[in-house]
């Protein structure tokens, strides 16, 4: 079973915001929508994007290079040029910290 690794306190990601974090060398975006927390990949399906550097709108991120947008709640990709999802990490909150277990 995937172990839950903390990853920031509550305030470091208002809602809206968005955070860079990397657990075992892997590169992971986590972001607050609507006061829950959601982490996905941060590397874009379709050419490697840094995706925690793109714009984050609503529940939508927004690739910095070519302007494929995911949803963070699942890592579906929503628009072209992305045809596969990211994948989603389950994200735990206890007390004031945030924790994430890393999906295979
Ligand atoms: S690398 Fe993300 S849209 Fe191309």
């Amino acid at each position: 079973m995937a172990e839950f690794v903390r990853v920031a306190t509550r305030s470091e990601i208002p809602p809206g915001g968005k955070l860079l974090a990397e657990i075992d060398g892997r590169a992971i975006a986590v972001f607050n929508y609507e006061g829950t927390y959601y982490a996905i990949d941060d590397v874009c399906t379709h050419d490697g994007g840094p995706l925690a550097e793109g714009d984050f709108e609503g529940c939508e991120i927004r690739c910095p290079r070519h302007g494929a947008r995911f949803d963070v709640r699942t890592g579906q990709a929503l628009c072209f040029p992305a045809i596969e999802p990211v994948t989603a990490h389950q994200v735990e909150v206890r007390g004031d910290e945030i924790l994430v277990a890393i999906e295979d």
